[in-house]
């Protein structure tokens, strides 16, 4: 059933392991393979070609999910993207129209924050998105158009796959987006959705470093702090990593921009210090690694998350390096997650922590 751990030891490591199917599904319910397009039913409803900015609103690991895809619709579809936790924009009195557009990201769609600040944008006129894994849930039900994920049900507190597919969805919008407000030309539509189609082979490849993962993740679970650092859509994964730390393996740990170092964190590091860089081979690799390199001059201890190219391109400041294949800007926050959540996992293993129920944490908040 799928209520069943099956051969698995935790709930999370089984929906961890279940993310190239979930992708598949997802992405195959929002992209259009053949005609190499995203196709988005209901996207009308958000009126994407009229408005100045989209409000987006989440908590814990949907709200991270959220900060990627910022980073995307202001760069795929140049729509600025307003974004901030549900607990925050619920209180804060921020002007909302019937101009706006407000999207809301809950895995289980009953978090009371998000759930009060999608009544909020409705109050106020706003055309109101849902991006839900539960489609009977309360923001599924109240929101004008419903965008599910296709990740099945999520046990382990901690969100995994969820995660994944909020991301697959709000590429699709995105690019839809793009697509609508006329700034996305068909042939980088093409380009971007056949490097999306690779999304669950490079999922798969991503799950083939486990072994490694383990291995690095044993030092680890003896440490008290710890620093995830990204620059650009590694940095909302960075926050990622530094979140799941916390919550399975009760590590204290930051994620911070890697630009931000030297206004902070940069202060904490020593030998004691894991430091985590997530740095792909992208256009702001060289920035992240000479930042790298300010930990590593200082004795941090470093594990460099990152492919094929920057593996080789890093000279030798990482201890450690978790190495996975090349992959195109779009899809690798998507595939960059999943060792982010394998080194909680492993980490949280060793320890010997509840990793699906861990102390003090809901699988849902639905009280303030
Ligand atoms: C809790 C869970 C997290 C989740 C967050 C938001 O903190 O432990 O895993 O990301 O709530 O939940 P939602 O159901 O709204 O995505």
């Amino acid at each position: 059933s799928l209520m069943d751990k099956g051969n698995y030891k935790h709930f999370m490591a089984k929906e961890i392991h279940e993310q190239p199917e979930v992708l598949g599904h997802t992405l195959s319910r929002y992209f259009d393979y053949s005609a190499k397009t995203a196709r988005v039913d209901g996207a009308q409803a958000l009126k994407f070609k009229d408005l100045s900015r989209l409000i987006v609103t989440a908590c814990g690991t949907a709200y991270l999910a959220g900060l990627v895809a910022k980073y995307w619709f202001e760069k795929y579809a140049r729509l600025p993207v307003e974004i901030d936790i549900a607990s925050e924009f619920r209180y804060r009195e921020t002007p909302v129209g019937e101009r706006d557009t407000a999207l809301f990201i809950s895995q289980s769609g009953e978090t009371a924050d998000t759930l009060a600040s999608l009544r909020y944008c409705k109050e106020h006129g706003a055309a109101i998105g849902a991006i839900v894994n539960v489609p009977e849930s309360t923001i599924a039900r109240e929101a004008d158009m419903v965008f599910p994920t296709i990740a099945g049900p999520e046990i382990g507190v901690a969100s995994t796959k969820a995660f994944t597919c909020q991301l697959a969805v709000l590429a699709a919008l995105a690019l839809q987006a793009g697509r609508e407000r006329g700034v996305l030309s068909p042939e980088r539509e093409h380009s971007l959705v056949a490097e999306l189609t690779e999304v669950p082979s490079l999922a798969l490849k991503a799950l083939g470093l486990e072994a490694d993962i383990e291995r690095l993740s044993q030092p680890l679970s003896k440490a008290n702090n710890a620093l995830y650092l990204g620059r650009a859509t590694n940095f909302p994964l960075a926050l990622e990593g530094a979140l799941k730390l916390k919550e399975l393996s009760y590590i204290h740990a930051e994620g911070y921009a890697a630009g931000e170092l030297k206004h902070g964190p940069i202060a904490l590091i020593d030998e004691n210090m894991p430091v985590f860089v997530i740095a792909p081979y992208d256009g702001i690799y060289e920035k992240t690694v000479s930042n790298m390199q300010e930990v590593a001059a200082r004795g941090g201890n470093i594990v460099l998350i990152t492919d094929q190219r920057g593996a080789r391109e890093c000279g030798n400041a990482a201890q450690n390096t978790v190495v996975l294949p090349d992959m195109s800007d779009i899809v690798a926050p998507i595939i960059y997650a999943l060792p982010v959540q394998l080194i909680a996992y492993h980490t949280a293993v060793f320890m010997g922590t509840d990793v699906d129920q861990p102390r003090n944490l809901a699988k849902s908040v639905t009280v303030e």
